[in-house]
Order: structure tokens, then sequence, then C-alpha cells
């Protein structure tokens, strides 16, 4: 079972910090298939300590989402400390600190992958965080810079030493982006030094391959990124269905969610873009998607689906 500084879940599969998709529908259709713990997309501190709309809307949940990690990312030990402290008003059960995102946006002001350059400046943050957190933190990161410059197993040390609960490690470096491999390895390595678990991250589309990566690696958890999306199915041990009707009802019921939750009107795009993934391998998928994105209003595409 996986514990997280004495938090027991139920399940050690996790829905990884998906920016623009884990949202509190999502999250709590991967909850009800069957994750263990979800995390949202991540947060600026500078969003949250400004106060700025767009950002407490990514902070909304529901007693339902817990338990959730809410992400944070930055490169100011201060305002990380001051956001992590309006954070703690919205009772996540974890606060997790963004150390491993390659997008330029985030690395050009010294935060997400940036941080794995500067391990001093990394630890000063997670001990900011952590003096004002009023639950565990954790830290996300990735393999390391490059081919040449590893940092997850010196990332592990410092985290288990400045008061990180647990570390994930996506096994891709900094320069490699989304592209080629995840690198078990890497992740194996670390758990073998680590005093604090150790989440897997890379690659994994089945609930299969996750038990396989943790009996492998003796990892604790593994997150799953783009294999959830279109694919709530990773978290359940039965696996997605093979029948296009058995796919139906998840579609079904994420729009029940997204209509519960999100300003339809809006939002339709987004609706359109999680709602298309779920039809990719089926005879006459491509013409269903068509459809889907053809849809004018969240109405008409929610009769296209129950018409299926
Ligand atoms: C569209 C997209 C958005 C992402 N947003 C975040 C994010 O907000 N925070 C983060 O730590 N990682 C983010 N990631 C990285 C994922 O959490 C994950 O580490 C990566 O996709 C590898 O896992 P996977 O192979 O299961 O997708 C993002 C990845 C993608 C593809």
């Amino acid at each position: 079972m996986l514990k997280i500084a004495g938090i027991s879940f139920t399940s050690p599969f996790i829905l990884a910090p998906l920016a623009g998709y884990t949202d509190l529908p999502f999250r709590l259709l991967c909850r009800e298939y069957g994750a263990g713990l979800t995390v949202s997309e991540m947060i600026s501190c500078h969003g949250l300590v400004y106060a700025q709309k767009k950002t407490h809307k990514m902070l909304a949940s529901t007693l339902a989402d817990k338990p959730v990690s809410f992400q944070l990312f930055g490169a100011d030990p201060e305002i990380m400390a001051e956001a992590t402290s309006l954070l703690n008003e919205f009772e996540p059960t974890l606060i997790d600190i963004n150390m491993g995102c390659p997008v330029r946006k985030v690395t050009k002001r010294g935060a997400g992958s940036a941080l794995m350059k500067d391990i001093h400046l990394a630890e000063k943050i997670l001990r900011a965080v952590c003096s004002k957190a009023k639950v565990p933190v954790t830290v996300k990161t990735r393999a390391g810079i490059d081919s040449n410059t590893t940092t997850a197993l010196e990332f592990t040390r410092m985290c288990q030493d400045s008061g990180a609960s647990a570390i994930t490690i996506h096994g891709r470096t900094w320069a490699q982006g989304f592209s080629g491999t995840a690198d078990w390895d890497i992740i194996q390595k670390a758990k073998e030094i680590a005093r604090i678990p150790v989440i897997g991250n890379g690659d994994i589309v089945t609930y299969d391959m996750g038990i396989a990566r943790m009996e492998e690696t003796g990892c604790d958890g593994v997150m799953v990124g783009r294999g959830a999306l279109g694919n709530p199915w990773v978290f359940d041990k039965a696996g997605r269905p093979e029948t296009f009707n058995d796919i139906i009802p998840a579609v079904k019921r994420h729009l029940i969610l997204m209509e519960k939750h999100l300003d339809t009107k809006r939002q339709l795009a987004y609706i359109r873009n999680h709602t298309g993934r779920y039809f990719t391998e089926f005879a006459g998928s491509s013409h269903i998607r068509q459809n889907i994105h053809a849809a004018e209003s969240f109405l008409e595409l929610r009769k296209y689906i129950d018409a299926l």
C-alpha cells in the first residue's frame, strides 16, 4: 500500500499533473476509476500571491476530489512560501513542487526543470514551502538535465534531507522533453537509496504495465500522465474495455462531471478535446472525432454522444 507521511492511499496509481487537463472533473473521473491520488495542473506561485482569477479557478475542489495534491511552481523561495500559506486554505491532501517542467515559459524564470541546474535553490524552495505547509510536501523532478548529467539521485538525497515526504521521478531528462523513452533504471536506483517513498513516472499506458514497473523497480507508486487521457481504465485492474459500447459510459460520465464543474459555453474547445481522446482505436473513430470537434454547443455534443 502506498503511504506518504502516514497517509495511506487506496491505490499506488496516481494521476500525474497535466497542465490543461487535470482539472476537477478529470481528477474526479480518474478517482472513480481507481486512482489513489490525483495531482492538479501546475499552479503559479505568482498567480496565487496576486490572486489571479485564472489561478483560483484551478483550485476548485470538492470532498470527493480528496485525496488530492496541488502542485506549485516558481523559483523564488519567499514567494513560494507565501503561496504555500495561501494554498493551505484550500486544504489539499499534499502539496507538490514542480522541479521538472521543461516548458520554456516555466524554465526561463528558473522554475521547473531549470531547478535541476541549481540544487541549492531547489533546496531553499523546498525548505521554504515545508516551513509554511500544513500538509506533507512532495517534489516532482526528472532523471536529469541530459544524458550526461543525471540529477535524480542527488535530488532524492536533497529532498529527503530537506523535508520532502516523497519524490516523483519522471525517467526522462530535461533535454528529452517528452520524446524518447523514460529510463526506469534511474528510478530503481533512486528507490535503492531513498528513505522516502519514490513514485516512478513515464510511458505507463496500462494498469498491468504500472504493476510491472513497481515490481521491477521496487518503487512505491506509479504516476500516469498521457496514458490516462481518454483512458481512465489505466487506473482499473480490469483494464480498458475492448468494445466500443463499453467505452461510452466513461465518456458520458466525464461529460456529466464537466457539465457540473465547468463553464460549458466558454470551455467547449477544451471539452471537445478531452472527449475526442476516447475515440482513437476503433474503426470509424476518426469520423466520430470529426463530429465531436464540429459540435457547436455542449448540448449538441452531449446529444451526439448519447446517440452513439
Ligand atoms: C500536456 C502535458 C502537461 C503537463 N503538465 C505538467 C504539470 O503541470 N506539472 C508537471 O509536473 N508535469 C507536467 N507534465 C508532465 C507529466 O506530469 C509527466 O511527468 C509526463 O507526461 C511523463 O509521464 P507520461 O509518460 O505518463 O505522460 C505534463 C505533460 C504533458 C504531456
